[in-house]
């Protein structure tokens, strides 16, 4: 059958590369990049606007576009989550019901990206299994646990084929740094290139598991395309690539900025939710099931960042 993807929250952190990247292998003709705020004016494509709050629209869309593979983007990160939790309620977790219901009246494949900030304090923090115990301490860690048992429930009960992963600190050139936890590894790149020094919320030895954004979208195109009997969970899937602490990424900084120096100004709350969240991960699973396998190591990744943000700043 026929691919058309329709996608909500098309010009986010993630979207901003999917999107470009589904039009070079299914076709300009067979993607719908539906945007809230901030819709590029430029976007080469096809581009509607609408929000996972408003499903009427969203199922309009579908209709119009007869789309068959339904991405829900639209979510608020860590910290702007704990500053409203509920806006990240509503976007989060209705929104995705929102679109799961879409999705099973029309009988449409979903994905829908879940985060490591499912894990919370009482997680193992080192090469974070797959099933553990998962008791989330954030509101977006609520929201995407809370999510992906919701994904699980309706392809159980009404076989909606429903795929997620859990993304670890994705690191993307392309689009601002925003309110999360992980984003400092993001911040750092623009305030080293501009100041030669970062003032840094989370203390030098706070490890995170990250990933280049290449490898994310690759994995996102690689799970959604999967044979259906190769998905085994329909909660969402332990994904890793190499993970770093913020004194590792100031090292590794230094060989590009020679002069640069980070400063340590810790904010309780981004470090709260930084502790409450595993040093690495174990994505055996997706390497298993659907074969999954990182491209771009830490010193590649840190070198495209560098060199695509000075490039873009300067
Ligand atoms: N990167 C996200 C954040 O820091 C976690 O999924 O909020």
């Amino acid at each position: 059958m026929n691919q058309k993807f329709l996608v909500i929250g098309a010009f986010g952190q993630i979207g901003s590369e999917l999107v470009p990247t589904l039009q070079k292998y299914f076709g300009k003709e067979n993607v719908v990049a539906v945007g809230h705020s901030h819709i590029p004016k430029n976007f080469d494509g096809i581009v509607e606007k609408g929000s996972v709050l408003e499903p009427k629209t969203i199922a309009k869309l579908i209709d119009k576009y007869k789309t068959n593979i339904l991405i829900n983007l639209a979510s608020f990160l860590s910290v702007k989550s704990e500053n409203d939790p509920e806006g990240a309620f509503q976007t989060n977790l209705l929104g995705l019901k929102n679109t799961l219901d879409i999705a099973k009246e029309k009988n449409l494949k979903v994905f829908w990206p879940s985060s490591i900030a499912v894990f919370g304090p009482t997680t193992p923090k080192n090469q974070t299994p797959q099933e553990t115990i998962i008791e989330p301490t954030t509101m977006y860690g609520v929201t995407k646990r809370a999510g992906e048992l919701l994904c699980q429930y309706y392809f159980l009960k009404w076989g909606v084929d429903v795929r997620s992963i859990r993304y670890p600190g994705l690191l993307d050139y392309k689009t601002p740094p925003s309110a999360g936890t992980t984003e400092y590894a993001k911040y750092i790149f623009y305030e080293g290139i501009k100041n030669n020094s970062y003032d840094c919320p989370l203390k030098e030895d706070t490890m995170l598991p990250m990933m280049y954004m290449e490898d994310a979208v690759e994995a996102t195109i690689q799970i959604i395309t999967a044979q259906k009997e190769k998905i085994n969970v329909r909660t969402s899937y332990n994904l890793a690539a190499f993970s770093f602490s913020p004194k590792m990424i100031a090292e590794e900084l230094k060989k590009y900025l020679p002069k640069f120096k980070i400063n340590y100004k810790i904010d309780p709350q981004i470090q709260k939710i930084a502790d409450s969240w595993p040093n690495s991960i174990d994505d055996s699973k997706a390497k298993e099931d659907w074969g999954w396998q990182p491209k771009f190591s830490f010193e590649k990744t840190i070198e495209i960042m560098f060199k695509n943000i000075k490039e873009k700043i300067q």
